[in-house]
């Protein structure tokens, strides 16, 4: 399956429900720690180079980010969580301004989470899992920098990433968003879960 993404565009950043857009549209989240490459992903997933600005300073994102795609559905970059650097107070304010959208949000129709295809997933990805755990949706996962690595290595990490998280391999996308491999096998995943109209099959 493909998509052709004609139209991609940021729409609003919120930090709590009074600032969420009102289009109505499905909504897909996107989170993972910080520096972990969400908004590359996101780039990556529209064909734009720097729609979402991505940095190699982590931590910088601290509001989430609605892009809309194709007039049809919302990607929401989530801020990043476990930069050391953060005060409690910011992490604290975090939680609350993630665990509100994660667990309130109507137009909510898939989390995609993103861990890093090298790591183990940290304390606070589990947390995130926990998070979601009680959701109607289960998470997509995206496992990304799969260009840092070799095709056997990241079938054998994507196998234990999966027993770590206690989830089938078939539920986690090896993926890069230097070299765009995964890129359908996410949109597949994500327009499974949006069953969205008005988004073309490209052939
Ligand atoms: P915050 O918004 O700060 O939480 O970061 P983020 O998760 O949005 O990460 P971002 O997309 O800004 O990427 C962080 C760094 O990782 C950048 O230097 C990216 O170029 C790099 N990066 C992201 N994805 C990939 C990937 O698939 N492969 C490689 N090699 N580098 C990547
Ligand atoms: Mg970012």
């Amino acid at each position: 399956m493909a998509i052709k993404i004609v139209k991609a565009e940021f729409i609003t950043g919120a930090t709590g429900p009074e600032s969420y857009p009102d289009e109505g549209l499905p909504e897909i989240a996107i989170a993972g720690r910080s520096n972990v490459g969400k908004s590359s992903l996101i780039n990556r997933l529209v064909n734009r180079k720097n729609l979402a600005k991505t940095s190699v300073t982590p931590g910088r994102t601290r509001q989430m980010n609605f892009f809309l795609v194709n007039d049809s559905l919302l990607l929401v970059d989530l801020p990043g969580y476990g930069y050391a650097k953060v005060s409690k107070d910011e992490r604290a304010s975090w939680g609350k301004m993630v665990s509100r959208y994660l667990t309130g949000r109507k137009p909510l129709k898939a989390l995609v989470a993103i861990f890093d295809i090298r790591r183990d997933p940290s304390n606070e990805d589990l947390d995130l899992m926990e998070m979601v755990s009680d959701l109607s949706i289960p998470p997509i996962i995206a496992l990304t920098k799969a260009d840092k690595i070799n095709r056997g290595q990241i079938n054998r990490r994507k196998s234990e990433i999966a027993e770590l998280l206690d989830l089938n391999p078939s539920d986690l996308v090896p993926f890069s968003a230097e070299t765009g491999l995964g890129k359908w096998e996410l949109w597949k995943a994500i327009l499974e879960r949006v069953k969205a109209g008005g988004l073309e099959d490209e052939k």
